[in-house]
């Protein structure tokens, strides 16, 4: 799978991990940074992680910060994103299952690298269930036309 890629500083330590542990599981990846421990915004690189996703260039997006919460609201401002912040296994079969999120935003701080590693794995496998999910997932996507 071609999935974009980012970080800022808060959690550039787990998207370097993260993303060569997907290269190594032969996934494509697009990062779009941060390149260091340096302290950047972190909009900026959700922008272009979630505008890669949404013009179909990668068909999925992982970002990282320290809670993983301010990339999620700046993804979603992204027409076509759903972003799910997600600490939890359960949680990211959910938002494939039943939101159809095609970005997840993870935290750097306080979750550990092999529960992001489990939480990325469960996000890439697991499939939207479609059904009455499709028709609220529907009604998130017209608010973008509406609003
Ligand atoms: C940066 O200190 C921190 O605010 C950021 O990584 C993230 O947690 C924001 O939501």
């Amino acid at each position: 799978m071609r999935i974009a890629i980012a970080s800022d500083h808060g959690g550039f330590d787990a998207k370097e991990q993260l993303r060569t542990w997907l290269e190594q599981a032969g996934h494509e990846c697009v990062d779009f940074g941060c390149n260091s421990t340096d302290s950047v915004d972190y909009p900026d690189y959700a922008v272009p992680v979630a505008e890669s996703v949404a013009t179909g260039r990668c068909e999925r997006g992982v970002l990282v910060c320290g809670t993983g919460i301010g990339m999620s609201l700046a993804a979603n401002k992204v027409h076509g994103i759903r972003a799910a912040n997600v600490t939890s296994v359960p949680f990211a079969e959910l938002c494939r299952e039943h939101n159809d999120a095609n970005v997840i935003t993870l935290s750097g701080r306080f979750v550990s690298l092999e529960d992001n590693k489990r939480i990325v794995e469960a996000f890439l496998d697991t499939q939207f269930a479609g059904g009455r999910h499709s028709t609220r997932v529907s009604k998130i996507m017209a608010i973008e036309q509406e609003s």
